[in-house]
């Protein structure tokens, strides 16, 4: 595919974005051609910086042209993650991009959205022989316990338009060797998940975002018929706490129970002393109560 079916048009709400390097120019039009008959169904725009790509999709929506608009960054200034919290990123060293998924019209506000998300990743990371992949509800893909991806889903204000979402992973392809991450207990790279499988190279960024934007586009359309009740045996199936003991912090006080899955609409649910509570993701965190629990 020709480059410019990937910067065509330029994007006007990514004006103040710096110009994409020739590297960025070099990983689109790589991804382009990965993606074969796929890239007609996504605007790609690949740049060397942004403060977060969230943020910018987030704050300027691009108008509705029929394609998923994917914006990838090679470097963020201020990634973030839920409630505030920091994303870190490095250079090369991570995998930082978000797309705008918009809904059909009379679609109701979408349900168990980073749920799916996350089975669209986890999924996409199988295919390249990553083993040990979990998802933790709401939002991170683990490998062996380890907090190797994020995602964090935005609703776009709907102000009478049909329901839309920014959707944006970081995930970390070879963490530096210095690298301090605060308030996570354990977290892990994609080059350390292959080990022996591809002597510890992790695929491309253009190869990652093919196989992932591929897992999404299937995913989605099932999502978007059927929505999140067609996808719940297969988290359920990657559930990392599934049966085991955990808390849930919330703002004002911890639930303790046993994980007993997730409902059609992507709630947590948590079997307690008072029979099996619902919990809904919005500014609550789970943590493990158990050394070892996976
Ligand atoms: P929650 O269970 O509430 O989702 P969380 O610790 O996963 O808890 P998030 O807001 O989802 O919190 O993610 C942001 C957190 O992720 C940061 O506070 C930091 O601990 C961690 N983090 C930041 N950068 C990375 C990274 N590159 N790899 C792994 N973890 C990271
Ligand atoms: C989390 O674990 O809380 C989610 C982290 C999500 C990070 C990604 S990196 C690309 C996109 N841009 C951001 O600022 N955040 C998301």
């Amino acid at each position: 595919m020709a480059d410019n079916a990937v910067f065509d048009p330029p994007l006007p709400h990514l004006s103040s974005i710096p110009p994409s390097t020739p590297s960025a120019r070099t990983c689109a039009g790589e991804l382009a051609s990965l993606l074969g008959a796929r890239a007609h169904d996504f605007a790609i725009e690949w740049v060397a910086c942004c403060d977060s790509t969230n943020a910018r999709l987030v704050d300027a929506p691009p108008a509705d042209d029929g394609r998923v608009h994917v914006l990838v960054a090679d470097r963020q200034t201020a990634g973030r993650g839920r409630r505030g919290r920091q994303w870190l990123s490095w250079e090369g060293a991570s995998l930082t991009f978000s797309l705008l998924w918009r809904f059909a019209p009379g679609t109701p506000a979408p349900a168990g959205l980073s749920l799916a998300a996350g089975l669209a990743l986890a999924r996409a990371l199988e295919q390249f022989g990553v083993e040990g992949v979990q998802l933790k509800w709401p939002n991170d893909v683990l490998v062996h316990g380890d907090k190797l991806a994020g995602i964090l889903v935005e609703l776009l204000p709907m102000r009478g338009r049909p329901p839309a979402a920014v959707i944006g992973i970081g995930l970390n392809l070879r963490l530096p060797a210095d690298a301090a991450i605060p308030d996570q207990a354990g977290v892990a790279d994609l080059a350390g998940a292959l080990g022996g499988a591809l002597a510890g190279e992790p695929p491309s960024r253009p190869a990652l975002l093919a196989a992932i934007l591929g897992e999404f586009h299937r995913l989605f359309e099932t999502y978007a018929a059927a929505g999140f009740p067609a996808l719940r045996g297969a988290w359920e199936q990657r559930n990392a706490f599934a049966d085991l003991p955990v808390a849930i912090r919330g703002e004002s006080a911890t639930l303790y129970g046993t994980c007993a899955g997730v409902d059609d609409d992507g709630a947590l649910l948590l079997r307690t002393g008072d029979g099996v509570q619902r919990v809904l993701a919005g500014d609550v965190s789970l943590r493990p109560l158990m050394d070892g629990a996976r």
